[in-house]
């Protein structure tokens, strides 16, 4: 039976709220996304945070790595400032506080941003949120790490991320070789990857799912639901879902 397409928010509903927060992935489930994708990094102290880069500099204008501060230096700065004056004193969440905003039936993506350390302090914060682990899915770009996390927290599902396919096939055979040998469950590829029907169903043929990101374009949306990938990533949630459900062309 044909699987329909799911919604993640990236970031949260990145494009309407400040990225990586709880405002911004409340937002996300307000607009009907089915799951909501954020970055977790450590802090200095060992508290798993809710954030895209390795510096704050970007979303907070505090110069200095995450690493390098407690989670009560950074709870004390602003992450939502930057994308509108609306958004002042919007924090930087833990992931135990977006874990508690995930509805039943929901889903979220926790992208492994950094190795070191973070493994154990992301199982410990799963196991004692209330999720089911099959709502929460495991992705990242490094296939170690990714593999640590799939054997420490063995019942959550886990997607590697690829960027541009250089070397086309090859490297693509490569993936999904790697994803067979490492036990995960998908590639969670950007959206200028060819993807085709033949593509999906020979990942399907693997036991492997298709996640695409970030796709902010309706036309390539529709082409990706033609495909048959099962999860799409994008800033834009709601506005997304209206454009796939609409008739008219866009
Ligand atoms: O869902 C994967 C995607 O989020 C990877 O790119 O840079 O937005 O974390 P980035
Ligand atoms: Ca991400």
């Amino acid at each position: 039976m044909k699987r329909e397409t799911m919604i993640v928010a990236h970031r949260g509903a990145s494009g309407e709220a400040p990225e990586n927060t709880v405002e911004a992935v409340l937002r996300g489930w307000e607009e009907g996304a089915d799951a909501a994708e954020i970055d977790v990094h450590l802090t200095r102290d060992g508290e798993v945070v809710v954030i895209h880069d390795a510096t704050l500099l970007r979303t907070t204008g505090r110069d200095a790595r995450v690493d390098a501060l407690t989670l009560a230096e950074i709870r004390k700065l602003d992450a939502g400032i930057w994308k509108g004056a609306a958004w002042r004193g919007v924090r930087v969440p833990t992931l135990a506080d977006v874990l508690a905003t995930v509805p039943e039936g929901k889903r979220i993506f926790i992208e492994l941003k950094e190795a070191d350390g973070l493994v154990p302090a992301l199982a410990r914060t799963v196991e004692a949120s209330a999720l089911k682990p099959e709502q929460v899915v495991l992705i990242g770009f490094a296939a170690a790490a990714l593999g640590e996390a799939k054997r420490v927290m063995k019942t959550c599902r886990t997607l590697l991320l690829a960027d541009t396919p250089e070397g086309a096939e090859e490297r693509r055979a490569a993936l999904i070789a790697l994803c067979v040998k490492e036990g995960f469950d998908g590639l969670g590829v950007s959206a200028g990857w060819p993807i085709d029907r033949g593509l999906v169903e020979r990942l399907a043929g693997e036991g492997l799912e298709l996640n695409v990101w970030t796709v902010n374009d309706p036309v390539r949306a529709k082409a990706l639901v033609a495909a048959g990938v099962a999860t799409i990533t994008t800033d834009r949630p709601g506005w997304l879902r209206g454009k796939l459900a609409a008739k008219v062309k866009d």
